[in-house]
């Protein structure tokens, strides 16, 4: 038995699902950019690392990768405080150029509201967020999203370099977290 069995509910997107949808949003984003826009895309680590390396091939387009890495303070497992904070800086400068955000998942938008807040006051010629996986209702702060995979329920996913406790970005398929096989 795979090891992830015992915490998997149900396969909420399944691999093939992923991978069109991560091609249209790739020839999506290589339609409005062009050839000569300055596009780096930005990978919020680790979360968005597996999404990254599949969108960044299907992008038409020449472009750079830059990571970076953030966490919140005194975060559990299923929640985010708000208090988020840089643990690994872009080697890049983005200052006049295209900046892409590519994030696994959007959830209260904390996170992501720091990201771009950082990034706005680094004056890039232009910014734009692409997430995999939106979680509308759990929003508390508002912030605008370009590109999205998918809408999805308020459910606690992993999976498609989404952890469970770290664990588990390698599956192929985003799959919904048993919460009764975790530890209490
Ligand atoms: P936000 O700041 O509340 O929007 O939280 C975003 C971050 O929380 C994401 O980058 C993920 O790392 C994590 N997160 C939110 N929901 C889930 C989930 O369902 N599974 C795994 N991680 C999640
Ligand atoms: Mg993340």
């Amino acid at each position: 038995m795979p090891p992830y069995d015992k915490y998997l509910q149900e396969i909420l997107i399944d691999e093939q699902t992923l991978q069109k949808r991560v091609a249209e949003l790739g020839a999506q984003i290589s339609a409005d950019y062009g050839e000569h826009d300055d596009l780096v895309l930005i990978c919020i680590l680790k979360g968005g690392v597996m999404f990254l390396v599949d969108l960044s091939r299907q992008i038409e387009l020449p472009h750079e990768v830059d990571f970076l890495a953030v966490s919140s303070y005194g975060k559990g497992v299923r929640e985010t405080t708000g208090n988020v904070r840089i643990d690994m800086d872009l080697g890049s400068n983005v200052t006049n150029r295209h900046v892409l955000i590519v994030e696994d998942i959007i959830d209260s938008g904390e996170t992501l509201r720091f990201v771009m807040d950082v990034m706005l006051a680094r004056h890039p010629a232009s910014l734009k967020l692409c997430t995999l996986l939106n979680k509308p209702s759990r929003r508390r702060v508002n912030i605008p999203i370009d590109y999205v995979g998918f809408e999805i329920e308020n459910k606690f996913v992993f999976g498609y370099g989404l952890d469970l406790d770290e664990k588990f970005r390698n599956l192929r398929f985003v799959g919904v977290v048993n919460l009764d096989a975790l530890p209490k």
